[in-house]
C-alpha cells in the first residue's frame, strides 16, 4: 500500500507526504543507507532522534547474510534490525553491477558467486521480488541493470545503453509480475534508465509509466560520470514522470545535489556519503565542508558547526554528567588520530543530522512558500566556509 498526497509545488519542487504500511514519510526526504540491515554506527534511537522517516536495507547484502530463513523467522527486516518505521530495499541489481567482471548477465538474470562463500547465486527479477517480500519493506525496488558510465574502457555508447535500458524494461515486466504473484502488499517502484541519452530516457520512462507503478525512481547516474552530466539528467528526468507519484532519485549526492534535485522534481534521495564521508573525517556543515583530520583543528573548542543542533554539536542537557554543549573540534580530532570507535560514531550522528535537517529546511520553506530565498541562502552560506 502507498498514498501519495502532494501539498504544495513551487516551480517542479514538491512539498509531499507518502504514507505507508509501516508510517507516514514527508517528502523532500533523504533516506539514510543501511545496507546491512544498520545505518553504520548509529543507534535506531539516535536515527529516531535526528527525525529519519525511512532508511534503506539491501536486498543482494541480505540475502547473502543472514539469508532468507533467519529475515523470515523474524517476519522481516523491521522485525530483524528493530526499526519499525518505513524501510525501502533496493533490488540487488546496482549491487550485483558493482561485482564488476564476477559476473555475468542473461536475459533470464544475473549469475555470480556469493563474495561470502563463493557459492553459484543466480538473481532475476523473481528471485529479487521474492527476497523483498520476505524482507517485507515498505517499498520495493524492481529488478534492473544499473547502465555503467564506461564499458569495457569505453564510454558507453547509444545502442549500448538502449540494449541495457530495454533489458530493464522486460525485467520491470517481470518485476510487476511476480510482486502481483506473491500478493506483496507494499509497493514496487520502477528505475528509469537510458545511461546518459535523453531520448532513451525517455522511452524508459515512457514505458514504465505504462506499467502505472505506485512510484518511479531514476538509477543509472552517480555511476562515473561527470558531474555536469549527471545535471543534465537530473534536470531532465523528473519532472517528466507522473507528478501524482513519488519521485526518487538514487545515490545522490551532496548537499548542493540535494536542493537543486528538489528544484527538479525530485521527492526522494538516498546516499552512502554522509555516512561514508563520516567515517573518513569528512564533516558537512551549513557553512561548507570540514575535514576533521586537519591539524588545525587540534585545540579548537569549537563545535563542528555551532547552528547544529545534533547530539555531536549540542550534547544532550537531559544527561546527568554531561557538561552544557557538544564535543569540540580538537576532541573529534584526537579520537579520529587515535582510531577510537567514538569518531566515527558522533561524526555519522553530525553528517546524518545535517542531511535530515537539510530537507526539513527545505521542506519548510516549501511549505511556506519561501523556496527561492532558502535556496539563495542554502547556497551563500555554503559558500562561507567553516
Ligand atoms: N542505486 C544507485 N543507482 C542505482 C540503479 O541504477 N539501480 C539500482 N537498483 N540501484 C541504484
Ligand atoms: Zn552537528
Amino acid at each position: 500500500m502507498l498514498q501519495f498526497e502532494l501539498i504544495k509545488t513551487d516551480g517542479h519542487a514538491r512539498r509531499g507526504r507518502l504514507t505507508l504500511n509501516h508510517g507516514v514519510v514527508e517528502t523532500p526526504i533523504f533516506m539514510p543507507v543501511g545496507t546491512y540491515g544498520t545505518v553504520k554506527g548509529v543507534l535506531p534511537r539516535s536515527l529516531h532522534d535526528m527525525g529519519a522517516q525511512i532508511i534503506l536495507g539491501n536486498t543482494f547484502h541480505l540475502w547473502m547474510r543472514p539469508g532468507l530463513d533467519v529475515m523470515a523467522s523474524f517476519g522481516g527486516l523491521h522485525g530483524f534490525e528493530n526499526w519499525h518505521k518505513p524501510i525501502l530495499t533496493d533490488s540487488g541489481g546496482f549491487q550485483v553491477w558493482s561485482l564488476g567482471e564476477m559476473r555475468k548477465i542473461t536475459e533470464e538474470g544475473v549469475k555470480f558467486a556469493s563474495p561470502v562463500n563463493g557459492d553459484k547465486l543466480f538473481l532475476t527479477p523473481e528471485v529479487s521480488m521474492q527476497i523483498q517480500t520476505v524482507l517485507n519493506s515498505d517499498i520495493v525496488m524492481q529488478f534492473d541493470e544499473c547502465t555503467p558510465y564506461e564499458t569495457k574502457g569505453h564510454r558507453t555508447t547509444e545502442k549500448e545503453a538502449q540494449v541495457s535500458m530495454e533489458l530493464s524494461l522486460r525485467w520491470a515486466k517481470r518485476s510487476q509480475a511476480e510482486f502481483a504473484k506473491l500478493q506483496n502488499p507494499n509497493a514496487l517502484f520502477g528505475i528509469v534508465q537510458g545511461g546518459m541519452f535523453e531520448n532513451l530516457r525517455e522511452a524508459s520512462l515512457n514505458a514504465l509509466v505504462e506499467l502505472d507503478l505506485p512510484g518511479y525512481a531514476i538509477g543509472g547516474v552517480s555511476v562515473g560520470e561527470p558531474k555536469d552530466e549527471m545535471l543534465r539528467i537530473m534536470a531532465h528526468t523528473p519532472h517528466l514522470l507522473p507528478a501524482h507519484k513519488p519521485r526518487y532519485l538514487m545515490g545522490v549526492g551532496t548537499p548542493e545535489d540535494l536542493v537543486e534535485g528538489v528544484v527538479c522534481g525530485v521527492d526522494m534521495f538516498d546516499c552512502v556519503m554522509p555516512t561514508r564521508n563520516a567515517r573518513n573525517g569528512h564533516l558537512f556543515t551549513r557553512f561548507g565542508d570540514l575535514k576533521i583530520r586537519n591539524a588545525r583543528h587540534k585545540s579548537d573548542h569549537r563545535p563542528i558547526d555551532e547552528s547544529c543542533s545534533c547530539y555531536a554539536c549540542a550534547g544532550d542537557a537531559n544527561v546527568a554528567g554531561m557538561g552544557a554543549g557538544g564535543f569540540s573540534r580538537a576532541y573529534l580530532h584526537h579520537l579520529d588520530r587515535c582510531g577510537e570507535m567514538l569518531g566515527p560514531m558522533l561524526a555519522t550522528v553530525h553528517n546524518l543530522h545535517y542531511y535530515l535537517n537539510l530537507m526539513r529546511e527545505v521542506r519548510a520553506s516549501l511549505d511556506a512558500g519561501t523556496f527561492a530565498e532558502f535556496r539563495r541562502q542554502f547556497a551563500a552560506d555554503r559558500a562561507r566556509g567553516v
